[in-house]
């Protein structure tokens, strides 16, 4: 779409800044929320759209309509953790962090850009979930729980905001990314890793940035209310070792 205007909540660095990077290249204007300016210096020159960045700690200021575009065509929230613990050991505080980060800052952002999104003919929202939701794996109490909360809200979102909104999801397994850096701290680390994937390798955050852009487009039309795994196989297949 010409003219189209794309806010990317995270779009700073990993994958939200590869969706970045692919809508500047269709010709987007793009709008960051994050709190630093991360890795967007490296496109400013470089791609067709226009960029603008609002700086922006999302679990601390509350954003305004007037901060962002008039007519929203597209929106995604990226923010998001990774806090892996056993049962015993996660804290009530653990637990609120994480909601607030990825489930209450991701409604209240949606909230904000809704008048504008309401104003584009073909709106569709992206937010992330995580393997981990639909898949038991120890250690993952406070993961499962917030990424479970988003992907039935954007079920719940999807219908009441449709025809007029999209409204999707994608759930990642583990996506070489400064969130996931801690797990990906050796080449010993990321060999192991890979073991764990049918498809034999970690993600790259291009592999969602893809999925991410398709989901934005009007290619993805009559793509409502549905969560996509993005995870080399692994909620879905078996593969003997
Ligand atoms: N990477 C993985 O292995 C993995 C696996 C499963 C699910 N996911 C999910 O996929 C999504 C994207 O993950 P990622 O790996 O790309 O994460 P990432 O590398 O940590 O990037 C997150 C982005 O969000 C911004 N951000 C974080 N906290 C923020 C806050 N409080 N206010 C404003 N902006 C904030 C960061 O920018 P600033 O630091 O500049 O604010 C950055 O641009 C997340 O929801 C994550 O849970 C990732």
């Amino acid at each position: 779409m010409t003219g189209k205007n794309v806010v990317v909540v995270g779009g700073s660095h990993g994958i939200g800044f590869e969706i970045v990077r692919r809508e500047l290249n269709q010709g987007a204007s793009v709008t960051v929320v994050s709190r630093t300016v991360g890795r967007l210096l490296e496109l400013a020159a470089a791609e067709s759209g226009s960029l603008a960045h609002i700086v922006a700690d999302v679990c601390s200021d509350r954003l305004s309509e007037e901060q962002l575009p008039e007519r929203i065509d597209a929106f995604v929230y990226c923010p998001g953790s990774i806090s892996l613990g056993s049962l015993r050991a996660c804290n009530p505080e653990t637990m609120r962090r994480d909601f607030e980060l990825n489930v209450v800052s991701a409604t209240t952002c949606f909230q904000v850009a809704l008048k504008s999104m309401s104003r584009s003919e073909k709106a569709s929202a992206v937010f992330f979930s995580s393997v981990a939701a639909q898949l038991g794996m120890s250690m993952h109490t406070s993961v499962a729980a917030s990424k479970g909360a988003i992907e039935a809200l954007v079920r719940t979102w999807a219908s009441e905001l449709a025809p007029k909104i999209r409204v999707n999801g994608i759930a990642p397994a583990l996506v070489d990314t400064p969130l996931a850096q801690r797990l990906l701290s050796s080449e010993s680390k990321r060999a192991v890793m890979a073991t764990i994937y049918p498809l034999a390798r970690i993600g790259l955050p291009d592999d969602c940035a893809a999925l991410a852009e398709f989901l934005l487009s009007d290619k993805s039309g009559w793509i409502t209310g549905q969560i996509y795994g993005v995870d080399g196989g692994l909620s879905s297949i078996f593969k003997a070792p």
